[in-house]
């Protein structure tokens, strides 16, 4: 049976952690041919900079082959059913990475295909992004230990933070979603049978002697309509200096990018000194080399 990796509901701790010290290795010994011969598809059906590049750089620096699939030149875009597009794929590839406006394709996908798919982003979670965001912060704090640490997540209850619960749940993470009472159904769903993990919408009580506040933009892709509602429904969570100054002297700030600059962070705070965001990007390289070896192994 093929690994999973379209959720972070189907990782153990074991499997995790596993998949962070990989990342280590990888990012010390950039290069290795491990792949080579095979062959690694990527279909995207939204826009992306840093998960598409940092895939098809990481298929390439492992000796595989990157395919670009563009939808609009498949029969996907004239109606051939997700399922007959999945078995057909199983037969010209070794793995897929898919980013999709739909959680339940990427579901369609793996239940019909024979090779694993890596989810490169859906409107339901990001893992991979989650998975390289937790290595840079264990990086960050080098030898305190993860547990230790206080994440806060603020804003809203999108992909982001839906991977990060399923993550904080299984590593046993310090956690805080701070999001307005609107929006914090997903991950009160998810984190249900989870007592040690915080949900409000105090940002000065969930920021208070943080250790990371990480955010996301109010709008994901796919959501634009809401986006004057949402401006005004969550313009109380903006990530400033102030808030910067109530979290613990050695915290940081982090963002999956890209970021609305002076929507959910001010351009004060995401270019000041605890501003990681350029380890987060640079992470996603060695965490895409990570994935892959973890579902092809
Ligand atoms: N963080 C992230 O997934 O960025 P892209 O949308 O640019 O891939
Ligand atoms: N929540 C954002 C993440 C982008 C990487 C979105 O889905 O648009």
């Amino acid at each position: 049976m093929s690994k999973k990796m379209i959720s972070l509901n189907q990782l153990n701790k074991k499997e995790l952690e596993n998949i962070l010290s990989n990342i280590s290795k990888f990012k010390k010994n950039k290069y290795t041919n491990k792949y080579s011969g095979k062959v690694i598809g990527l279909l995207f059906e939204k826009f992306s900079t840093r998960t598409r590049l940092s895939f098809e750089s990481a298929i390439s620096k492992l000796g595989a082959y990157p395919l670009f699939i563009n939808k609009n030149d498949t029969q996907l875009s004239r109606g051939e059913s997700i399922a007959e597009t999945a078995r057909m794929f199983s037969l010209y590839m070794d793995t897929l990475i898919f980013r999709t406006n739909s959680h339940a394709k990427l579901v369609k996908f793996e239940d019909n295909s024979s090779i694993p798919v890596i989810n490169a982003l859906s409107d339901f979670e990001h893992p991979t992004q989650i998975i390289s965001d937790i290595y840079t912060i264990k990086e960050y704090f080098n030898k305190k230990p993860l547990n230790k640490i206080k994440i806060v997540y603020v804003g809203d209850s999108n992909n982001i933070a839906n991977s990060f619960a399923y993550a904080a749940m299984s590593l046993k993470l310090n956690m805080t979603f701070c999001c307005p009472n609107k929006y914090n159904k997903s991950i009160k769903k998810i984190l249900k049978n989870n007592s040690s993990i915080d949900i409000t919408d105090d940002l000065i009580y969930a920021s208070s002697k943080a250790d990371v506040i990480y955010t996301d933009v109010w709008t994901s892709m796919g959501m634009e309509k809401e986006n004057k509602v949402r401006l005004k429904d969550f313009k109380n969570f903006q990530i400033n200096a102030k808030i910067m100054s109530n979290t613990n002297k050695k915290s940081v700030f982090m963002h999956c990018l890209p970021a609305h600059i002076n929507e959910e962070v001010t351009e004060e705070v995401i270019n000041s000194q605890k501003s990681i965001i350029y380890k987060q990007a640079e992470n996603k390289l060695f965490a895409a080399m990570a994935v892959i070896d973890y579902v092809l192994s």
